[in-house]
């Protein structure tokens, strides 16, 4: 399931079917056009790629498609309300921050944030920068990302 919808696709080698290689990252971006999924290094060192996996974040340059059989994906384009359209509050807490710049990074670093306040949702500023340790921006936003999901953190309480 990605963003709410079911999503099928035969493991194979023809045109319709995912080969058993293919990443999730090319999935979601090439076959699904879910194209707020980055990807820079493609080799699990930057965090531009992080989707939630049943509410966990996970590399999907470094994750392969078939996998992700019976697991809930969830992709930046996922973090709306779907019934009302609003943003995730971590989404507006970004815009109200200026928590980036050119945004390369930003899908990837709000996921690591959703799913660092899934699981903790009220991180202190230490756990906040070990939580996105693994997110790289460089433009040099840190300190608006942190104050950003600081801000989401205490909205939600
Ligand atoms: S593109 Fe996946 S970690 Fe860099
Ligand atoms: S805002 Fe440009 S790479 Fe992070």
């Amino acid at each position: 399931m990605v963003n709410g919808s079911e999503v099928d696709f035969g493991i194979g080698t023809e045109e319709h079917q995912v080969p058993p290689s293919e990443t999730l990252a090319d999935t979601l971006r090439e076959r699904l056009g879910l194209t707020g999924t980055k990807v820079t290094c493609d080799n699990g060192a930057c965090g531009t790629c992080t989707v939630l996996m049943d509410g966990k974040a996970v590399l999907s340059c470094m994750t392969l498609t078939v996998e992700c059989g019976g697991r809930r994906v969830v992709t930046i384009e996922g973090l709306r309300d779907p019934l009302t359209g609003a943003l995730d509050p971590i989404q507006q807490a970004f815009i109200d921050e200026g928590a980036f710049q050119c945004g390369f990074c930003t899908p990837g670093i709000i996921m690591s944030a959703k799913a660092l306040l899934l699981e903790n949702g009220a991180p202190t500023e230490e756990e906040v920068k070990e939580g996105l340790s693994g997110n790289f921006c460089r433009c040099i936003t840190h300190y608006q990302v942190v104050r950003a999901v600081m801000a989401a953190a205490q909205g939600g309480e």
